[in-house]
């Protein structure tokens, strides 16, 4: 991960690595570079078996992004949107496909895109300065990096169209108790919780890590009868591995299991 980026900065601790947006001026709103540098940055990720935990956060104190750049908004054609739409989808869905997990450390605003963002993690914990929302409506648009879809699969069509038909922003307070967020702690506790939480998941069985976030993921995508097939085929594939024997047997001697994802 040495590569010098222009929009992210990358930052590692052990086996948890750091994506921090990094156009603070603009309150970290995505132009191409950003999304493009996201992309190849998960890819790289994705690829280093060393690392077991990703945390995405935004630079400075003020936002985890405030969206899409609209400064670009007024020049782009309905096929370019299309594009731009498609292409923002493909690069967060990279984020629930991949194989670790992926919190979300959101450090101020996280609005449009940057909602879509987080919701596209696996876990989300917010700064109690946080705001969250999709205020896409108030230019006459719609989100469309997947806000209306995750939106309402993690809060429910009911909150979903409160965010995406009202435009509301809400205070991290109350997009927890709407399970927008997992978690809400002060600004300055933010980085620690985070890499906390990534080192609960670092330490777990990658193997079975990946299998349960797909599980979950593209269990709940799919009929009740198939989403079954697919867990058990998965939970039968996790006893071919080293850390699942290995796991047990730490548990029947009483020691602390040491999983290697094999
Ligand atoms: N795209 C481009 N620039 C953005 C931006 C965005 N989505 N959000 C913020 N910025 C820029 C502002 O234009 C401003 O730049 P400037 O200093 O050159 O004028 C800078 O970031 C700081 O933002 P500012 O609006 O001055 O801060 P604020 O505290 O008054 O308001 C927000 C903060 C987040 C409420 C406000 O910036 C906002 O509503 N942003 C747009 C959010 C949005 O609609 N996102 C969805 C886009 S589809």
């Amino acid at each position: 991960m040495s590569k010098l980026y222009e929009t992210i900065k990358i930052e590692r601790e052990g086996s948890i690595v750091w994506i921090i947006l990094n156009r603070p001026h603009r309150l970290n709103a995505f132009n191409d570079t950003l999304l493009k540098e996201l992309s190849e940055a998960l890819d790289t990720v994705e690829n280093d078996p060393s690392i077991r935990c990703v945390i995405i956060t935004g630079e400075g104190d003020r936002a985890f992004s405030a969206g899409a750049d609209v400064t670009a908004f007024p020049k782009i054609t309905p096929v370019k949107a299309e594009e731009f739409s498609r292409g923002g989808q493909k690069v967060f869905s990279k984020i629930e496909e991949m194989s670790k997990p992926v919190i979300a450390a959101i450090n101020g605003y996280a609005l449009g895109g940057g909602l879509e963002l987080a919701l596209a993690c696996d876990f989300r914990i917010a700064s109690e300065n946080a705001e969250l929302g999709n205020p896409e409506i108030i230019l006459g648009i719609i989100p469309g990096w997947g806000g209306t879809q995750r939106l309402a699969r993690i809060v429910g069509l009911r909150n979903a169209k409160r965010l995406v038909m009202l435009g509301e922003r809400l205070k991290a307070d109350e997009a927890l108790k709407i399970g927008l967020v997992d978690k809400v702690v002060p600004l300055e506790k933010l980085r620690e919780e985070a890499k906390a939480l990534a080192q609960r998941l670092a330490e777990g069985p990658p193997i079975a890590m990946k299998y349960a976030k797909h599980a979950l993921n593209f269990g709940s995508q799919v009929p009740l009868n198939i989403g079954l097939r697919l867990e058990a085929t998965l939970m039968a594939l996790l006893f071919s591995t080293h850390d699942a024997k290995m796991g047990v047997e730490a548990f029947m001697s009483k020691r602390k299991p040491e999983f290697k994802g094999e």
